[in-house]
């Protein structure tokens, strides 16, 4: 199944910053407590974007570990190397898009991570295939994405606006049956973990901003929804309005995103 999937620089980095501000637990203390990366290790980071999983090893290992992050999004690349450079930091930025062939030798890295990012492959067994072939043995995998009761207040509210059927998500909606079961069937142990972030809007703007930067037409995910900018401006009136009516009912808008993380051994 070919995604036809595009991830803006200011959607993702809206998002990040969103659940930076209003998330009540910390998704990046969870990665490293999980993968503990070490220094002298050789990282693979999939899916890179502006690097942001890339640095939080770089910084966990005091720039010790040799990492590459690799994304077909040239604009996320741009983002990455401009933040390498600011930090001082040695990490290699390159196009790599995951439905092709991987541009490295087997055997070459001990880690391989891909954060909300992999699942948007075409062929799942293809891309996860590649990541098994240029581990090391004993060489990791780890895959995080949402899980399928991620954010369930976000799908409730559209839904309740458009009474339209949502789109199914490529992530959440294959990341415990399709991608485990892949994952599982190639590497040798896989392991099931699990996140939970609640998100607290103290009001409806930074909701909207949030619904904004994951609805916009750039990233093809919800185009079956709006025709053309003032479909998508009408459709955001209208999950403005009930968010509206949800705030003043509850006096907050919470959203618990629920991440899922595949641990697997080559
Ligand atoms: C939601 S972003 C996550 C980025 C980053 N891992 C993070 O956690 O901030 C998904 C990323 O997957 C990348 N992507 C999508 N399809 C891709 C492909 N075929 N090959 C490589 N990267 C791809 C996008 O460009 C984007 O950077």
């Amino acid at each position: 199944m070919k995604i036809d999937y595009q991830e803006p620089s200011k959607d993702l980095l809206m998002r990040i910053d969103i659940h930076e501000k209003y998330g009540s637990a910390n998704i990046d203390e969870w990665t490293n407590d999980l993968l503990k990366p070490q220094a002298g290790m050789s990282i693979l980071d999939v899916g890179c974007g502006a690097g942001k999983l890339s640095f939080l090893f770089d910084d966990y290992t005091k720039k010790q570990a040799k990492i590459t992050g690799g994304d077909f999004s040239e604009e996320l690349l741009d983002k990455a190397r401009a933040k390498n450079k600011e930090r001082g930091s040695n990490i290699e930025f390159q196009f790599l898009d995951f439905n092709e062939k991987f541009k490295f030798e087997d055997n070459t890295f001990d880690l391989c991570t891909s954060a909300f990012a992999i699942y948007y492959a075409s062929d799942l067994k293809f891309t996860f295939g590649e990541a098994h072939r240029v581990l090391k043995p004993g060489g990791r995998l780890f895959v995080s994405g949402p899980l399928p009761e991620n954010k369930q207040m976000f799908y409730d509210i559209i839904k309740e606006a458009t009474n339209a059927e949502i789109p199914p998500m490529p992530g959440s909606s294959r990341f415990k049956s399709d991608i485990f079961n892949t994952i599982d069937g190639i590497f040798a142990k896989t392991e099931l973990h699990k996140f939970e972030n609640h998100l607290t809007f103290p009001e409806v703007k930074p909701f909207i901003d949030y619904v904004r930067a994951s609805l916009g037409e750039d990233r093809r995910l919800w185009t079956s929804m709006f025709n053309g900018p003032e479909e998508y401006e009408a459709l955001i009136g209208k999950i403005e309005a009930v968010a509206t009516r949800w705030f003043e009912r509850d006096g907050k808008l919470v959203m618990t995103k629920v991440v899922g993380g595949i641990l697997a051994t080559k």
